[in-house]
């Protein structure tokens, strides 16, 4: 007899490699989680198709159709509970997530983003590391919490920055390299029930994942 399987839903607004990267990561027969509903906030999101293609139902909420982002956030919770959602992943959704969602999904949203967190927050995260000169950049699982990019740290994935790089040669390493690794691996521990956020006062909330393992990778040539 199998175990359900965790639904979750996929939020994105572009490409959606990283939710293919989930799709073929959940497609394994074990696999905790299952891919309930991907959810874009644009009809041309390439991912919409990635979905179709994966036989996983679509929905789109498109920001003109609300009067302000707390009803758009409250439409896009009515929409994930439709199907069942117990935990959303953002993969390149982009909008700040509002307190209708933090409210109804607590400590259970992760998002991806292109950087080695705390730095280089908000956009641009490659472009970011080659303007300061950093020498290793990479990518970061993070629960959401409401700021941009603040939430506490589930896994990160670095990447070395090579000469030569500009920003499209650094994100494709960013994200093949790491990228792609981190967020199957992020999603299996918050299915799995393994990833709890650890509050003590007067310090920033820790993630920490029982059974303690290995939260980080290192990508010396990909890309
Ligand atoms: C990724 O770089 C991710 O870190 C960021 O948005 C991008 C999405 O890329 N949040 P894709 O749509 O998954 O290819």
């Amino acid at each position: 007899m199998s175990t359900a399987r965790v639904p979750v839903a996929v939020l994105i607004s572009g490409s959606g490699t990283n939710l293919q990267a989930l799709i073929d990561a959940t497609q394994a027969p074990e696999h905790p989680a299952r891919i309930a509903v991907v959810l874009a906030d644009r009809h041309k999101a390439f991912g919409l198709e990635r979905a179709r293609r994966a036989g996983i139902p679509t929905e789109v909420v498109l920001k003109r159709d609300h009067p302000d982002r707390t009803t758009y956030d409250e439409a896009v919770a009515d929409r994930l509970k439709v199907h069942g959602v117990d935990w959303i992943c953002l993969a390149g959704f982009m909008k700040v997530v509002g307190a209708p969602l933090l409210t109804a999904y607590p400590d259970r949203i992760l998002n991806i983003h292109p950087a080695l967190l705390p730095a280089f927050p908000g956009l641009h995260g490659p472009a970011q590391a080659l303007a300061h000169g950093v020498q290793i950049a990479g990518a970061t699982v993070h629960v959401v919490d409401g700021g941009m990019d603040t939430g506490p740290i589930v896994v990160q994935g670095a990447v070395p920055v090579l000469s030569g790089d500009d920003v499209d040669a650094l994100g494709q390493r960013i994200l093949l390299g790491v990228e792609h690794i981190i967020y199957p691996r992020a999603l299996r521990w918050a299915a799995s029930g393994k990833l709890r956020v650890i509050r003590h006062v007067g310090a920033p909330p820790r993630v920490e994942i029982d059974g303690d393992p290995a939260r980080f990778v290192f990508a010396a040539s990909a890309g």
